[in-house]
């Protein structure tokens, strides 16, 4: 047998209508806040990634799938999706356009990660990005549309942590102090902390090993040494997101694993899956776009796990997603056969779910497995009812029937299945 490659899944029914459900109600809301959807390619240079997620990063030294193409050029499967949707706005001219650019995106992402529970190799990412607006209105946009998303889903367990990482210039700043607060403890951090040293100390704040957690537990927050403007900037992003009610904890010592950062930065925690397995992370990054060659456009956004999303779903969205409401159409004998494909376009077009019994089984096993189905309805389209012109209409759950006319059978059923039965 050949098995799938590890770090993958199949999304198998009934499972895949959460997805659909939450994409659906992702597109709602987002465009509701004006976001249209990018759709990009999951191939990418390799160079993409490297310039902006950054070299020292776990994702660009250790995560990528990178190969050679047949002409030897270097390809990645797409990590994350911000830089493509950069890479995009600066290709296709889309400075061009009215500002800001409100774009969404969801599709799957590729890391070569430790396989755990939310962890994958191959996940998908539901995200938005506002391009062209530097202001704190625009991170508050962004972490509303969240918020609202989240909401609709019926979550009301998550919590939105949030950090202010400055400006670089900033940043190089914290970084001298945040070596030397730590220079005595040097030899006591991981090995990957010994290469993060030189190469990207601020991913130092990042390791999950559980002495450099302590040893940088103590050090100066990041936030304290951000210049005027840019604690100015996450004040006002704060306030506002406070007038709104959407509670909102600062982490100091959040950093993200990205390089393209600055100033606000956040994610959002489930308590199930705790603070090592994220739902959703984001930030502002204004340099993006022009350290890849493009003009000086601001950028803010966020990336929702949706693997871990849909881990997390509340019950109440899984049972309104899940409610029975399938009819099945059941022919008995040859005669029906036609008559069911006819009911069952019908019903479609009406809104109704609907199975046809095609396999060529006897009304007591079509009847079975019509429970199975968790159908709530049966129509039963027996040859000497045709001859009549009617049709039985069962109810599944009462166990109780009613012989109607053909012509009424579509309405019937509607009202049956929209009346909850
Ligand atoms: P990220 O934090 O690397 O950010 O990924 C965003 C989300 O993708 C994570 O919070 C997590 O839920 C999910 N995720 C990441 N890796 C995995 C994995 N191996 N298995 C399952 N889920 C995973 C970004 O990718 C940024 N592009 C987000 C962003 C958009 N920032 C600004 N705009």
């Amino acid at each position: 047998m050949i098995r799938k490659v590890k770090g993958t899944r199949d999304i198998l029914p009934p499972e895949t209508r959460l997805w659909n459900e939450v994409e659906r109600t992702a597109l709602r809301v987002f465009e509701g806040f004006g976001y249209s959807e990018i759709r990009l390619p999951l191939l990418e240079p390799t160079e993409l990634f490297v310039r902006t997620v950054g070299e020292g990063t776990d994702i660009v030294s250790k995560e990528m799938y990178t190969f050679a193409d047949r002409k030897g050029r270097s390809l990645t499967l797409r990590p994350e999706g911000t830089a493509s949707v950069a890479r995009a706005f600066i290709e296709n001219g889309l400075g061009q356009r009215p500002r800001p650019m409100r774009l969404s995106y969801f599709g799957p992402m590729f890391r070569y990660e430790r396989m755990q529970r939310g962890r994958y190799r191959q996940f998908s990412q539901i995200g938005i990005e506002i391009l062209g607006a530097a202001t704190p209105a625009a991170d508050v946009e962004v972490i509303l549309a969240l918020h609202t998303f989240l909401a609709e889903l019926g979550f009301d367990d998550l919590v939105i942590v949030l950090n202010n990482l400055g400006d670089p210039e900033d940043r190089d700043r914290f970084i001298t102090g945040l070596k030397a607060e730590l220079a005595p403890h040097r030899e006591e951090f991981c090995g990957d902390c010994q290469r993060r040293w030189n190469e990207n100390p601020l991913r130092i704040l990042d390791c999950k090993v559980p002495r450099c957690r302590e040893l940088v537990s103590e050090t100066t927050p990041v936030a304290e040494v951000v210049s005027h403007d840019a604690k100015e900037h996450v004040a006002a992003v704060e306030a506002a997101l406070d007038a709104v009610a959407i509670p909102v904890r600062r982490a100091p010592r959040l950093v993200r694993g990205l390089d393209y950062y600055l100033r606000t930065v956040f994610e959002v925690i489930s308590p199930e899956l705790g603070e090592d397995t994220v739902i959703c992370g984001g930030g502002r990054y204004d340099r993006l776009i022009s350290d890849l060659g493009g003009a000086a456009v601001p950028g803010v956004g966020f990336a929702i796990g949706e693997d871990r999303l849909v881990d997390v779903l509340p019950q109440s969205f899984r049972d309104r997603v899940f409610e029975a409401r399938v009819v099945t159409v059941l022919p008995v004998g040859d005669g029906g056969v036609a008559a069911a494909a006819a009911l069952a376009r019908d019903l479609v077009r009406a809104g109704v779910t609907v199975h046809t019994e095609v396999t060529g089984r006897s009304l007591k096993a079509s009847l079975k497995w019509s429970g199975k189905m968790a159908a709530s309805v049966a129509v039963i389209l027996g040859e000497t009812e045709l001859a009549e012109g009617v049709a039985v209409i069962r109810d599944l759950a009462r166990g109780e029937q009613e012989t109607v006319s053909l012509d009424r059978v579509v309405a019937k059923v509607t009202e049956m299945v929209r009346g909850g039965n």
